[in-house]
């Protein structure tokens, strides 16, 4: 663990990640870090560069399928308070990359800070959804980046603002850079209406998906303006099982984990729906989540 010396974050070797994702699957960390600062998250990054040591950063866990064998390098977490906290100065928000879309999403409304109301019930943190555009129908979280502040994997800190930015479907430039601020740019809004909007988005969702259960969100991208659960449950693939993972019967772009379920078993029922949509549908389904 030399490369490490001196690291005064906390640090787990061989921690398990199952715990971590919303998968519950998968095996260890070679090494888990949270570093404890900006600076302390550069110098790991450097490091682990300098070592040819590989690295991931892991969020909420809600778009990543950990193999089996887990992961054999650094895996960070933007955990610590450095990183989850959230400053207002009127309709500009700038939160951390470890803050919890979800809260940051439900706050926002209650101040009648509008803008954010599509990422209700959209489970992440805010680095993590900045980094893939997340979103859904009522619109994507690029809209309303204004800049963000990031760790390259060299370790060296950048900020891009709005013009630097660029959003696709689920994508972003921002690749293997690790964010550490963002800002927001959103409207004062009425908070009543606000918050109604904010409820009524995320009981759009829970009626539609299977949100109670294991899942890591959809699975595939939508492709070219066809939607992949559409797809997938015409292929009639809806329930389809191998050991403890199937594709959900309320969402056919949803796999979703039993408690003995392993990685492998959430492989084979991508691999199977990937073949089955080829076969019956002819469309190739591209990953929405990471797998590692
Ligand atoms: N459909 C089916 N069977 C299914 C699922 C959907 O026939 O099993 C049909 C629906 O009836 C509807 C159409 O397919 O006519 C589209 O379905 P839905 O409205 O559920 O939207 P989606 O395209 O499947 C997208 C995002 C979701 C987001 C929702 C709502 C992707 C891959 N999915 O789903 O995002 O929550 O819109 O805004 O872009 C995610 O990214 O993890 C995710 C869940």
């Amino acid at each position: 663990m030399n490369w490490l010396n001196g690291f005064n974050g906390k640090l787990r070797e061989f921690a398990p990640l199952a715990e971590l994702t919303w998968f519950r699957v998968g095996g260890p960390a070679r090494w888990l870090v949270s570093p404890g600062s900006q600076t302390e998250l550069a110098e790991t990054l450097g490091r682990a560069a300098d070592h040819g040591i590989p690295y991931k950063v892991l969020g909420a866990g809600a778009n990543v399928l950990v193999s089996d064998d887990g992961f054999d390098g650094v895996v960070v977490r933007l955990d610590e308070p450095a990183f989850t906290s959230t400053d207002f100065d009127g309709h500009l928000v700038r939160a951390g990359g470890g803050v919890d879309l979800m809260d940051l999403t439900h706050v926002c409304a209650r101040r009648g800070l509008s803008g954010l109301e599509a990422m209700a019930g959209i489970p992440g943190t805010v680095g993590g959804a900045v980094r893939m555009n997340a979103g859904g129908r009522h619109g994507e979280l690029g809209q309303v980046v204004e800049g963000v502040t990031a760790v390259s994997e060299r370790g060296a800190v950048v900020s891009l603002d709005r013009k630097e930015l660029l959003f696709g479907y689920r994508s972003s430039n921002i690749g293997a850079r690790i964010v550490v601020w963002a800002t927001l740019r959103l409207v004062q809004s009425d908070p009543v209406q606000t918050m109604q909007r904010f409820r009524e988005y995320w009981a759009e969702k829970k009626r539609a998906q299977p949100l109670g259960d294991r899942s890591a969100g959809c699975v595939f991208k939508n492709p070219g303006g066809a939607s992949a659960g559409a797809l997938i449950d015409q292929a009639g693939l809806k329930g389809y099982t191998r050991g403890g993972a199937s594709v959900s019967a309320r969402h056919a772009n949803f796999i979703v984990t039993a408690p003995h379920a392993t990685a492998a078993h959430v492989r084979a029922v991508i691999d199977h729906v990937r073949d089955e949509v080829v076969r019956r549908c002819g469309v190739e389904l591209e990953l929405e989540i990471d797998i590692w």
